[in-house]
């Protein structure tokens, strides 16, 4: 067993003695775990000079106010141990979304997401986490509310952009930062906002505009630039619920190709619909259009009424939750919404549950309620008090999985299981004990994930299914689009006689058959006001003569996460060869490694 596995079993099972052990301890343990598996994760981030690089990040300052009042009426030993219990706090907000501390300053933190690791979400995680450090220090606020004079507040300045990542320092001491305009500006946002304010720059307004609420706010001077700069005050998370946002508002496109993916899959769904399951993995890179081959499924399916079809959803910085996408899955399959209470929800639980076990409800509730964090009464929390970790784990995918299969004695049923590559073990241990089960049943599985990477846990996930069902797993993977679909979709998109065809040709290049990437080249182009709708009849058209494409900003993340996903060597060498040309001869790739690895 792997050291991450290891780890991944432990949380697993401390995760089951929550009843036991109670909220503290569990809490307390599984932070010290999930940090173990977060460096275990983590490649070694540049640390010398010559490794320092180019990067999209995003910045985060936040300052703490109140302090000062504090250190007027407390000893300074009781001061520093309240700064500090603060700061521990704020900072598991920050792990939560794996964003990196990059220093405390005085009663500031300065965070870095996006460095030393990317992930194709750096900014959206930036916000949730700040969102998440005003929660924090709020709750920080009621418990020693004896204590402190006024409660603390944090204010906050958040930007994203290209910044210089690497060693910065003397040639003796040498910390790990980041560098240019991109830092200057958040600082400065941070120092206009106002107590309990968060203010990002537009950048990273317009990568997270989808996902939350902001309020636009008058443009400031900075010194250095010529135009004033936008800013926008962060409100709220929208209410939908995580995950990528796709498509371009206003931009329609039926799906383009896939015919025979498309017919593999009807397939099966027919199959299902005379009471035969199975289970079928998409798998492709990011952006291929895994989840859209599966969504038009979804469409038949709504039209037919023949099949109940939910989703569960894993999230990327979800990883090291627990039950995440089962309880997602649990929660769509009750119907329950975002805004439906806990209380609500029970009730709701525990009718779907007696009328499908009218004799064993009181056998199988009290696991559900469990697992979809319902506060359970006191007969409920009887039943699983005395249960210990890996016994509890045993009656929840036990209770799940009886539950799964009475509803699909009512009406044929779909579990389409969205971006495995980001799913919490737990999920996936209880995906593992259901997947058995559709050989006897009308439940069909569609996973959805990317390509694994060798040994990463999707990887052995998808090992373990070919062992369990030798016969019966289908893999239907994603190649890019063709040249001919590409320049359908861009068609369908803008319209067919919308843009010269040299434009055309540049933007299906930039895209290598990735419908995302195309829909982001757009998106781009739309933005900078390269391209325009012409006023007269709204069609699409080149406002200049563009010869050369830049990657959006929206693919940095995207494409920057699968880099860092290398090996330090092997990214080196990336890095090396993108400075030579797209293409080039391996003897010139050879040369200029020596020469480098020699310090020439
Ligand atoms: N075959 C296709 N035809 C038209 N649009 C597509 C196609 N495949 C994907 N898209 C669009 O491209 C974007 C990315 O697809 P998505 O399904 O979200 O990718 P994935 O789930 O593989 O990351 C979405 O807006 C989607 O609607
Ligand atoms: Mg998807």
């Amino acid at each position: 067993m792997t050291r991450r596995q290891e780890i991944e079993q432990a949380i697993v099972a401390l995760e089951t003695q929550r009843a036991l052990l109670g909220d503290q301890v569990v809490e307390t343990s599984l932070a010290a775990l999930r940090q173990q598996l977060t460096e275990i994760n983590r490649p070694e981030p540049a640390a010398s000079p010559h490794q320092a690089e180019r990067k999209q990040v995003t910045v985060m300052f936040a300052d703490i106010s109140g302090f000062t009042a504090m250190s007027e009426k407390l000893d300074p030993e009781e001061v520093r141990s309240m700064i500090n219990a603060c700061f521990e706090r704020l900072g598991e907000a920050i792990d939560r979304y794996d964003g990196h501390i990059d220093k405390f300053i005085g009663d500031e933190i300065m965070a870095l997401f996006g460095a030393p690791i990317t992930h194709e979400n750096d900014p959206e995680r930036a916000l949730r986490a700040a969102l998440e450090m005003v929660e924090a220090l709020e709750e920080f606020n009621r418990q020693h509310a004896d204590i402190i004079p006024k409660p603390l507040a944090l204010h906050f300045g958040i930007n994203s952009g290209l910044a210089i990542a690497g060693g910065i320092g003397t040639r003796q001491r040498q910390d790990y930062s980041v560098m240019g305009d991109t830092v200057n500006l958040a600082a400065r946002l941070e120092d206009l906002s106002e107590a309990g304010e968060i203010l990002v720059g537009e950048a990273t307004y317009r990568l997270t505009a989808p996902l939350f609420e902001f309020e636009a706010l008058k443009p400031i001077k900075v010194k250095g630039k010529a135009q004033p700069v936008r800013v926008y005050r962060l409100l709220k998370a929208k209410a939908a619920p995580g995950g990528q946002i796709r498509g371009i508002e206003g931009l329609v496109s039926p799906m383009v190709g896939r015919v025979e993916e498309f017919a593999r899959l009807h397939d099966v769904f027919n199959r299902l619909k005379s009471g035969q399951g199975g289970v079928v993995s998409i798998v492709g890179e990011a952006g291929l259009g895994k989840s859209r081959l599966v969504r038009e499924l979804g469409q038949v399916c709504l039209q037919e009424a023949q099949a109940t079809w939910v989703e569960g959803r894993a999230l990327s910085y979800g990883e090291s939750a627990s039950y995440l996408v089962a309880r997602d899955v649990l929660r769509n399959l009750l119907g329950l919404g975002l805004e439906t209470s806990s209380l609500e929800g029970a009730l709701i639980l525990r009718s779907a549950v007696e009328q499908l076990f009218p004799d064993q409800a009181a056998d199988i509730y009290p696991f559900l309620a469990y697992l979809l964090e319902f506060n359970l009464d006191s007969e409920a929390a009887q039943r699983i008090k005395y249960l210990e970790g890996e016994a509890l784990h045993q009656q929840l995918l036990e209770a799940v999985r009886s539950y799964i299969l009475a509803c699909t004695g009512q009406s044929p049923l779909v579990i389409v299981w969205e971006d495995l590559h980001w799913a919490d073990p737990s999920s996936l241990r209880l995906l593992e004990t259901l997947l058995p089960s559709a050989r006897e049943s009308a439940l069909l599985h569609l996973l959805i994930y990317r390509r694994p990477v060798r040994d990463s846990r999707i990887w052995e996930f998808q090992q373990k299914i070919n062992q369990l069902m030798p016969a019966g797993h289908q893999i239907i993977e994603l190649a890019p689009l063709n040249q001919a679909e590409s320049g359908q979709l861009l068609d369908n998109l803008l319209g067919a006689e919308a843009l010269p065809n040299r434009l055309k040709e540049l933007i299906i290049a930039k895209a290598e058959g990735n419908p995302f990437y195309l829909e982001e080249v757009i998106r781009s182009l739309i933005d900078s006001q390269a391209i325009v709708r012409a006023p007269g009849n709204g069609h699409w058209m080149a406002a200049s003569g563009l010869d050369k494409i830049k990657l959006p900003d929206s693919l940095q993340g995207v494409i920057m996460a699968r880099i860092d996903q290398l090996d330090p060597e092997t990214k080196r060498t990336l890095q090396i060869a993108s400075v030579i040309g797209r293409n080039f001869p391996y003897q010139v790739l050879a040369r200029v490694l020596d020469k480098t690895a020699a310090g020439q």
